[in-house]
């Protein structure tokens, strides 16, 4: 016999960082996506989806040049036009471009969009952070009032407790804005200017640049150097100040429970006034599970008319983890049909497909199996009532529907290939 060289058998894996997502898991991400879509659509959220790619510049200008996110973590790449384009890392900035490009400004303030879908990072994967991870988001346009920011926020907290989460923490405080923010840039460079050979080197370069986004470096020598370094709400203006207490106070009013966390920063340079994080202890290191904050210079910035913006983006891979347990998400069919032979296993398929226009989940058995086998494959997908169909039911036109889970089954007969309507809710149950 002639020796045939095999090939070697690929093994394809995803890439690190990035995960499948599989059933019945994906219950648990429709779940959420559902109960978010529906407190959207009462506050007048309405959808927008927007490319995953979009050209570089997009995200450097609006995320800054010395954030982490811009130096370290974008999978930028040319396309074959030899343009820069990167895959979003998050959603805001896509979708301001999106908001000036289409003048969406023209429409009634305060304009609301959600959006949700993938966003890709090139950080070290870890638990709870990936490199390609999904967030559901949510932006509001054109409104400065801090009754906004208050609604938007009881907007996420309504959204996160419809879905089953508990025991967060939603943290607050204000970053000042374009007024404000040269005093605390000053304020800063002079207390950290004394230590600035404990800083690792990227600090020590965005002390000129960007001296703020030393607070966000994560190097541990870094966070213990900064310790004491003056409070940016200190530094506010009277605008900002009175923005931040009003915000407090209309929190209070719709009783979202928060703490101020005046150390809170936010990894992106767009923001100005409000800033906010949702963080849970039971996530570890990567404890934030929904974060935003107000944008008002972003539009602007964008080539737009001058309009502030507010929105927040949660994470989906790290509110999973906090409620797979307490979700009984069972799946399984309502009825698994068991035909016996090839004229049942025929009626099988009509009946099959006249339940289904009917609004339930059937499935039959395709092979010539013995009952017992059919029945451990119904109990084994979850089938939640089965029925057999074998010579006698044919010849009877009678047919029992069993209830898998103990309760009552049905008798009834079958008219031609129907199974009664009004049964339809017996066999949901
Ligand atoms: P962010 O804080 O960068 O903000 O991300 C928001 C949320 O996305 C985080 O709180 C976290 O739950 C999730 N997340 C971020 N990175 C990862 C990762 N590598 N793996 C898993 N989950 C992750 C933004 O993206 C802003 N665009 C939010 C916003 C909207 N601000 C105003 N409007």
């Amino acid at each position: 016999m002639r020796n045939v060289k095999k090939k070697p058998r690929m093994k394809y894996k995803t890439l690190k960082g990035l995960q499948d997502i599989l059933p019945p898991e994906i219950s648990i991400w429709q779940h959420i996506e559902t109960k978010a879509k529906d407190i959207f659509k009462n506050y007048g959220y309405r959808e927008i989806r927007l490319p995953i790619m979009e050209s570089t510049d997009v995200f450097t200008r609006s995320i800054g040049e010395t954030s982490d996110i811009v130096e370290k973590e974008m999978y930028t790449f040319p396309d074959k036009g030899g343009r820069s384009v990167t895959l979003r890392p998050e959603g805001t900035a896509p979708f301001v471009r999106a908001y000036v490009e289409h003048h969406l400004y023209n429409d009634p303030a305060p304009q609301k969009f959600y959006y949700a879908g993938p966003m890709f990072r090139y950080e070290r994967p870890q638990a709870f952070r990936y490199r390609q991870f999904y967030q559901i988001g949510a932006e509001a346009m054109g409104i400065d009032d801090p009754k906004l920011d208050a609604e938007i926020i009881s907007m996420l907290s309504a959204i996160l407790s419809s879905i089953g989460l508990e025991g967060l923490n939603f943290e607050i405080t204000s970053i000042g804005c374009e007024k404000c923010r040269p005093a605390y840039r000053s304020a800063l460079k002079i207390y950290l200017g004394d230590k600035l050979n404990t800083f690792c080197s990227d600090c020590r370069r965005r002390y000129d640049a960007n001296p703020l986004r030393i607070l966000d470096c994560k190097v541990p020598a870094c966070i213990d150097s900064r310790k004491g370094s003056p409070p940016v709400l200190e530094y506010l203006c009277s605008d900002c100040k009175d923005h931040f207490d009003d915000l407090r106070k209309n929190l209070d009013l719709l009783n979202v429970p928060h703490s101020i966390n005046p150390n809170l920063v936010r990894g992106l340079d767009y923001y100005t006034k409000t800033a906010f994080e949702v963080s849970s202890e039971n996530l570890g290191s990567q404890s934030a599970v929904a974060a935003g904050g107000r944008y008002d210079g972003m539009v602007e910035e964008f080539g737009g008319p001058a309009t502030p913006g507010i929105g927040f983006a949660m994470g989906m891979e790290r509110i999973i983890p906090l409620i797979r347990d307490s979700l009984n998400i069972t799946e399984g069919p309502e009825l698994f049909i068991c035909p016996l032979g090839p004229e049942a296993s025929e009626k099988a398929l009509s009946i099959a497909e006249q339940l289904r226009s009917n609004g339930l989940w059937v499935e039959i058995n395709y092979d010539n199996t013995s009952l017992r086998s059919q029945m451990r494959k119904a109990n084994r997908i979850g089938a939640k009532n089965v029925v057999v169909l074998g010579e006698d039911e044919l010849k009877n036109r009678e047919i029992e529907i069993k209830n898998m889970d103990g309760g009552e089954d049905i008798k009834t007969l079958l008219q031609g290939n129907e199974i009664l309507k009004s049964l339809l809710p017996k066999i949901r149950k």
